[in-house]
């Protein structure tokens, strides 16, 4: 126990005789509210802070729209036209966010979702339009395939449908060097595929992106709360669950063992995902490996709250500040939020 914790939990000091009849003056000597008695005090000792730079905001891209459409399941987030995506990439780069983390949605869905591995196809343009209008903003770009398959699992199924883990990191190996030529910065494998980081990291090295850094999904859990995004993305299942390669909910060790792999496997950064219903393994994931730990704040979290707001029971702007805050504490480094926008803007107040 550290010098400062005994001192807090010994006995109390006998306080200083008083010329107080009862114990008032006494006691408590140690008294917390000191420290919480002004807002000068409280931000002074403060302990955690969240700045605009923490904050990654995923947009959704749907090709061979006409115009940016709003999500019904997630109020305030829309998809986004080819051209569109512009202005919310350059917005996310006025309000100073540390990211933007781009998910196509394809009309061009086949078996293995071959549209994302092919030069000219969604993945490749939309990272393209991007870095061309922002060449200084991070652009993130999220590798998987169940925004490309017509089935909506995230690589291609065997006769049972279950989904060929070798064939999708192969897979998923042409999609990361098309994404690094396209000029995204950092990739993010969302799959869940065994030896997918390693695949990943083989084949952007043999293709000229050794500096291309992988952010890793590592700890990704078959979550409930993925909801409104598979709505948003078009990517609901046609048939059976993702818990044959997402992480059962209910498994703490086994994600420090997920996050251990990967980052064996070449990870550069990682992610635990969803985010508010797994602090404990954010603060896990941090402390045993101390690496640059990202949480995904995801649909389904951010419609809680905004749906809650709707219905006059929470103040959305302080109780999602809060939220964003809490992920800070928790040890995550960088938060993949819906809410980076608004957040930003009351940040810079
Ligand atoms: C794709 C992917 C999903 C999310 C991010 N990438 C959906 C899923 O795994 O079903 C969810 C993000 C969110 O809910 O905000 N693999």
């Amino acid at each position: 126990m550290s010098q400062a914790k005994k001192q807090v939990l010994s006995p109390m000091p006998q306080a200083a005789p008083s010329t107080d009849a009862g114990t008032r003056g006494n006691f408590p000597q140690i008294r917390m509210r000191r420290g919480r008695k002004t807002e000068g005090i409280r931000r002074l000792i403060r302990e955690t802070a969240l700045e605009p730079r923490h904050l990654v905001l995923p947009v959704f891209v749907e090709e061979e729209l006409s115009e940016r459409t709003p999500v019904g399941a997630m109020p305030g987030v829309y998809r986004e036209t080819e051209t569109s995506v512009v202005n919310a990439a350059k917005e996310a780069e006025k309000e100073g966010l540390g990211a933007l983390m781009l998910f196509g949605v394809s009309h061009h869905k086949d078996h293995t979702g071959s549209d994302s591995m092919r030069p000219g196809g969604l993945l490749d343009r939309m990272v393209s339009r991007v870095r061309d209008a922002c060449p200084d903003l991070v652009i993130m770009a999220d590798l998987c395939f169940c925004e490309y398959t017509d089935h909506g699992h995230c690589g291609p199924l065997d006769d049972h449908g279950s989904v060929i883990n070798d064939d999708t990191i192969e897979n998923i190996g042409k999609q990361a060097v098309i994404a690094a030529q396209a000029g995204a910065d950092i990739l993010a494998p969302s799959g869940m595929m065994d030896g997918q980081v390693a695949a990943i990291r083989a084949a952007l090295d043999g293709s000229g992106f050794e500096e291309t850094p992988i952010l890793a999904y590592a700890a990704k859990f078959a979550s409930n709360f993925y909801g409104p995004f598979r709505d948003a993305a078009g990517c609901s299942l046609k048939q059976g669950d993702r818990k044959t390669y997402q992480m059962d909910p209910a498994n703490g060790d086994e994600a420090l063992r997920e996050v251990a792999l990967d980052i064996a496997e070449g990870a550069d950064m990682v992610m635990v995902k969803p985010g508010l219903p797994y602090l404990d393994i954010i603060r896990r994931v941090k402390d045993e490996f101390a690496m640059p730990t990202f949480a995904y704040n995801v649909s389904g979290e951010y419609a809680m709250l905004k749906f809650a707001a709707e219905a006059g029971v929470l103040d959305y702007d302080k109780t999602m500040m809060e939220m964003l805050l809490s992920f800070r504490r928790a040890g995550a480094d960088g938060i993949l939020t819906y809410a980076s926008l608004a957040a930003a803007r009351i940040l810079q107040q």
